[in-house]
C-alpha cells in the first residue's frame, strides 16, 4: 500500500513491521534498529544473505552516540559538514548496543542521517532509529520512485511511505575512517557525496577510495541488475552488432533513432542522470526488448557512482 501517513508508518515500525521509505538517495526498507525480529523480517522480503549488513538511519547525534558512545572528533568533522545528506559513515561498534543482524558481524556500525523531510518527520516520531537497506530484491536495481517498490514487493510489505521521486537517485557514500591514520578517510563505496566534494571539504585529509576492491558484502560485483542482460560499450557498435534483437538503448544524453530508448539527461548533466539513472534501467526492462545497451557517463563527480552501477548492472 502506497500512503503519506506518517503516522500509520510510524505505528507500523512501532509494532515491529517493516516499511518503506523515502530518502533523498533511494527508497529503504526499514524496520526498528533494536529489534532483531523486525530486522530480520528485511531479509526475508529483500531475499538478502544475513551477510550483508544494513544502514542505520538516525534523526539526531544523541542518538549516534547511544548506539556507538563517543563519538571520534574526525567523524564528527565529517558529519557536520555532510548530515543530513547522502553519506554513511563506518563507526566502531565499541558498545555492542546494535543486534549482530544489523551489522552481520562487521565491527563497524554503518551510520547515516537521511536528507528527506517526510522520513525525518518520521524518525522524529520514534523513539529508536531505523536499519534500512535500500528496497529492492537483493542484487536488483535500487528504486526510487513508490511505484518501483511497488513492483518489486507488492503486498509482501505492509506500507511504502510516498515522498514521491528521489532527489540524488544513487545510493550514499560510504565512508570510513583508517584504524592507522585518522587522517586518511577510506571511501568503501561511490555514491551521492562525490570524491571531489569530500577532498574540497575535508581538504587536510587524505581521501583513498577502496570501492571495488574492498571485501563489503554489498560491493559484490554483481549488483543493481536488471532482469534483460545489460551490455556496456559504444552505443552505435552495439546497435550494429545486435541488430537480430529488440534491443534499448540507455544513452548519456544523445538520442538514437529507435524505439526502445532512455535518455538519462539530454543536457548532460550529471546530477539529472544520476536521479534517472535506476529509473531509466527500470524503464527499459520493462520494455519488450531482448539486451539493454548502455554507455558510460563523464568519470567525475557523480559520473563515478553512476559508471560504478552500470559497471556492476553488466557483470555476469
Ligand atoms: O543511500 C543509501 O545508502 C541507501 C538508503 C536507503 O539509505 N541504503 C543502501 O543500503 O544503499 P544497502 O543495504 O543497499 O547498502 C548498504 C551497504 C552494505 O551492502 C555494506 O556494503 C555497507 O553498506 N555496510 C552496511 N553496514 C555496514 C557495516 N556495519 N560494516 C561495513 N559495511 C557496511
Ligand atoms: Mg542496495
Amino acid at each position: 500500500m502506497i500512503s503519506n501517513d506518517i503516522d500509520l508508518a510510524a505505528n507500523l515500525l512501532k509494532q515491529g513491521e517493516i516499511v518503506a521509505i523515502p530518502t533523498e538517495t533511494v527508497y529503504g526498507l526499514a524496520a526498528n534498529v533494536y529489534n532483531p525480529e523486525a530486522v530480520e523480517k528485511i531479509f526475508i522480503a529483500k531475499q538478502r544473505p544475513k551477510n550483508d549488513p544494513l544502514i542505520v538511519h538516525i534523526h539526531n547525534i544523541r542518538q549516534l552516540e547511544d548506539m556507538v558512545g563517543k563519538i571520534p572528533h574526525n567523524a564528527a568533522v565529517l558529519f557536520t559538514n555532510f548530515w543530513p545528506g547522502p553519506l554513511t559513515i563506518l563507526f566502531k561498534n565499541t558498545q555492542k548496543k546494535v543486534p549482530e543482524i544489523v551489522t552481520a558481524g562487521s565491527p563497524y556500525v554503518a551510520v547515516r542521517l537521511p536528507n528527506n523531510e517526510l522520513t525525518l518527520k518520521l524518525l522524529g516520531k520514534l523513539d529508536f532509529p531505523i536499519a534500512a537497506p535500500s528496497a529492492n530484491l537483493f542484487q536488483k536495481t535500487s528504486p526510487t520512485t513508490p511505484q518501483h517498490v511497488e513492483q518489486q514487493f507488492g503486498d509482501k510489505i505492509p506500507m511504502i511511505l510516498d515522498g514521491g521521486e528521489c532527489q540524488v537517485g544513487v545510493e550514499s557514500t560510504i565512508v570510513g575512517f583508517d584504524e592507522e591514520d585518522e587522517k586518511t578517510i577510506n571511501v568503501y563505496r561511490l555514491g551521492g557525496v562525490t570524491v571531489e566534494k569530500l577532498k574540497e571539504v575535508m581538504y587536510d585529509f587524505n581521501i583513498v577510495v577502496k570501492d571495488g576492491n574492498y571485501n563489503l558484502p554489498g560491493n559484490a560485483k554483481l549488483h543493481y541488475s536488471t532482469n534483460k542482460p545489460l551490455i556496456l560499450g559504444d552505443i552505435d557498435k552495439l546497435l550494429s552488432e545486435n541488430k537480430d534483437k529488440k534491443v534499448g538503448v540507455l544513452s548519456f544524453k544523445k538520442r538514437y533513432d529507435t524505439e526502445f530508448q532512455f535518455v538519462l539527461s539530454e543536457e548532460g548533466n550529471l546530477q539529472q542522470a544520476a536521479q534517472n539513472l535506476y529509473k531509466g534501467m527500470q524503464i527499459l526492462d520493462a520494455m519488450p526488448v531482448d539486451i539493454i545497451v548502455a554507455e558510460l557517463v563523464p568519470n567525475n563527480h557523480l559520473g563515478k557512482a553512476i559508471n560504478d552501477r552500470l559497471i556492476r548492472a553488466a557483470a555476469k
